[in-house]
């Protein structure tokens, strides 16, 4: 029987202290929590986690047996390292757009790295390879991959909560291709925007060199997708705490304390991403335009402790503290407090109660992953009156557009939806309401685990398919074999570039090819097949050599030719086309052009700049059009063009090759590539072709491995493995 696990960094529940100093356990903070525990309790999954309890926790082992919750012990000093300055000190600024505020402590990302090696062995020791793994968040960004290393079958869901920063931000990390690797363990990487998503695919295509087709990363013979889930909200239990009496008791007690007078309403861990000093700073400048609400106009901030070690978070409480008083003091009156500040957190029927009576909800990060706080309080007006204020950095605006949607450093504009959001004609007020709340009711907690289960589900269901095609399956391996070893010839075409730019490309090309001669000897022919000109190096080496992608092909011993035509015959094309390659070249830093003898190819080299694709693409569209009514073209080859003749290519190649050998009509094929250019060559007469793709995941080959050195294995074993 599979099992689900859910992981994370803290568990729900934490161990707080009343006033007397007694402790007691209360539900951990912030939105993953939040929205993760009634998922967790309607279902069977355990949850793994660090609790940190103190010794005397009253309750503590009944509630982890009785809740399916694993404590992950980890020494303190270790876990303040990894929580203080590796995630909270580091990345989360950087996730969110501080860097100013990020402290790059090698130290702390040690600590980082072994806390995720711990969760690893905690996990590694209960769960089984068809397991269910749900990893979340930034504090746990190492853990996908160590976990695929061990079990390459575990189906790995990560889901990341913050925003995911634009990968200019994201390089600033001196750790950023461990991190990236690490998340790419996981089957299915999961955001709340798609905004999100694109970023973390532009780090795998321009950071880690990966291939990125759509929502798909291509990661050795894995495919990681990537896609945008925004989190819903607990709708049962905020139905729940509405009809409690400690609901109605708050909301007979605010109705008179703040009797008269209209409240705007903030509510957020005490956090410099949240923007409450810019919140401040625009009800300041509101009472300062608007005097007359002066008396009868509340701000009341709801700010729950957070991260209290970390540095800019103290200095933040100080200054918000500050600020709240200067306010007061500035604009208060006999009968007005204009600022009411709680450092505090409170539960859902006194939440919910502030939601009821708060005229308008002021949402206002700087940046924020999604923001739970806006669904809930849109969720709760059932009366469908209240006003929503939303910051356009915050993930959720993308689904709340009816709210006033602003910019939250600019003072200016918050301030004047506050005033717009009190006097709005209460038809639109409701009107707006209405559609908010339908669409937050609509998509809630539960709904969004099943479609990432179900979404992780998918893509673990596709790699599975691929690992089922894996040579490193006996099974598999055996079947390769058997089919070569029946044939009575043998044409093995080898893609080299297949193998470029790794550094023993040589060695191991020599070593699959002696492992082909030492099974099949006479029985074969080998056919190397190259994007450069024929390379002299392997002349003698009784191979065929298809040079320029297949426009050259030299037979061993033999001339050499171009197969359909020389770059000769593209006449007045060929010095136009060479401008326009000239032209790209000067603009884009080591690119180069490269002319054949039958083809003329450009490259742009290891440039990781979006503008280098996208003039990629505008000259392969206009070299296209120059060529539209001849028997040339240009095709797209790997971060490049090349313009060659219709006539030739590799599956070209290969037939001629065929047509000349003895047997050749009913030789069987093995075809060795990476890439999909090679896709045409796997698919040539399919019913007696052994494709074989290395290290890329989606691909019509028959069979996959993971690197030509455990190919050439494969072919030394003298017997057929079973
Ligand atoms: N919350 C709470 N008590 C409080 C303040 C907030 O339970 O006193 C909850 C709130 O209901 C919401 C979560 O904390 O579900 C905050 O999630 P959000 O995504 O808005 O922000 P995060 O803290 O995760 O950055
Ligand atoms: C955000 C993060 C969570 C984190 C929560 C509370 O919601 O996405 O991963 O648990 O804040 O922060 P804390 O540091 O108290 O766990």
């Amino acid at each position: 029987m599979s099992k689900t696990w859910i992981v994370s960094n803290r568990l729900p529940w934490t161990c707080a202290r009343d006033a007397a100093g007694l402790p007691h356990l209360v539900r951990s903070p912030g939105g993953l929590v939040a929205a993760m525990l009634p998922v967790h309790q309607a279902g069977e999954a355990s949850w793994v986690g660090h609790g940190g309890f103190p010794a005397d926790t009253p309750g503590l082992a009944d509630l982890l047996a009785g809740q399916r919750l694993i404590d992950v012990a980890i020494a303190p000093d270790i876990y303040a390292a990894f929580y203080n300055d590796a995630a909270n000190g580091c990345l989360w600024p950087i996730f969110h757009y501080f860097p100013a505020l990020a402290r790059f402590d090698q130290a702390g990302w040690e600590a980082y790295r072994s806390v995720n090696q711990v969760f690893a062995a905690a996990l590694l020791e209960r769960i089984g390879p068809g397991d269910l793994v749900w990893i979340h968040d930034y504090q746990l960004m190492l853990l996908p991959q160590l976990l695929r290393e061990a079990l390459p079958d575990l189906r790995i869901g990560y889901f990341h909560h913050i925003p995911f920063p634009a990968s200019e931000v994201f390089k600033l990390l001196p750790w950023r291709e461990e991190i990236a690797e690490g998340l790419l363990g996981a089957d299915l990487v999961g955001f709340h925007t798609l905004e999100y998503a694109r970023h973390f695919a532009s780090v795998a295509g321009r950071l880690m060199g990966l291939e990125v087709r759509g929502e798909d990363i291509h990661h050795g013979d894995r495919t990681v997708r990537t896609g945008a889930f925004p989190l819903g909200i607990d709708i049962h239990g905020i139905a729940e705490a509405v009809r409690s009496d400690r609901h109605r008791e708050t909301l007979a007690e605010l109705e008179l304390t703040f009797s008269g007078r209209r409240l705007v309403l903030g509510v957020d861990r005490l956090d410099y991403t949240k923007g409450i000093r810019e919140r401040l700073e625009a009800f300041a400048l509101f009472l300062r335009t608007h005097p007359q609400a002066r008396g009868d106009t509340v701000l009341l901030l709801l700010c729950v402790p957070s991260r209290i070690e970390v540095g800019p978070y103290s200095d933040l409480r100080q200054e918000i503290e500050q600020l709240v008083s200067r306010i007061n003091g500035e604009y208060g009156t006999t009968a007005n407090q204009p600022v009411h500040y709680l450092f505090q957190s409170r539960g859902l029927p006194e939440l919910t109660a502030l939601y009821r009576r708060a005229d308008v909800c002021l949402v206002t990060p700087l940046r924020d992953g999604l923001n739970l706080v806006c669904k809930e309080y849109c969720a709760v007006r059932e009366d469908l009156d209240g006003m929503l204020i939303i910051s356009e950095f915050a993930g959720a605006s993308e689904e709340l557009g009816e709210a006033l949607v602003v910019n939250p450093f600019a003072t200016g504009e918050v301030a004047a939806a506050i005033h717009q959001a009190l006097h709005m004609d209460p038809r639109e007020r409701r009107a707006r309401m209405s559609i908010l709340r339908r669409r937050v009711l609509e998509a809630d907690n539960r709904a969004w685990a099943g479609q990432f289960i179900a979404a992780l589900d998918a893509v673990a269901a596709v790699n599975r398919q691929h690992a089922s095609r894996r040579l490193e399956n006996p099974a598999e391996a055996g079947e390769l074999l058997a089919r070569l070893d029946g044939a009575a010839q043998i044409l093995v075409a080898i893609d080299g570039n297949a193998f470029a730019g790794r550094s023993a490309q040589r060695q191991e090309l020599e070593r699959l090819m002696a492992a082909v001669r030492g099974r099949f000897g006479d029985r074969c022919a080998i056919l190397l097949i190259s994007g450069a000109e024929a390379d002299d190096a392997w002349l003698g080496k009784e191979l065929w050599l298809a040079g320029e992608y297949g426009a050259t092909l030299q037979p061993p011993g033999g001339p050499l030719a171009e197969q359909g035509a020389a770059l000769g015959d593209l006449g007045s094309h060929h010095a136009e086309i060479l401008r326009i390659l000239g032209e790209l070249e000067r603009k884009v830093p080591r690119s180069r052009t490269i002319a054949g003898r039958a083809t003329l190819t450009w490259t742009m080299g290891r440039t990781t700049s979006d503008m280098a694709k996208v003039m990629l693409n505008e000259t392969r569209h206009a070299i296209s059009l120059i060529l539209e009514r001849s028997a040339w073209f240009c095709a797209g080859i790997h971060r490049g063009l090349a313009v060659r003749c219709g006539s030739c290519g590799p599956a070209r190649a290969i037939e001629r090759v065929l047509a000349a050998l003895p047997g050749g009509a009913d030789a069987t094929l093995l075809t060795i590539g990476d890439r999909f250019t090679d896709e045409a060559v796997f698919n040539l007469h399919r019913e007696r072709n052994c494709s074989v793709a290395i290290a890329t995941p989606a691909t019509t080959a028959d069979y996959l491995v993971a690197d030509a050195h455990g190919l050439a294995g494969i072919l030394i074993q003298p017997g057929v493995p079973s």
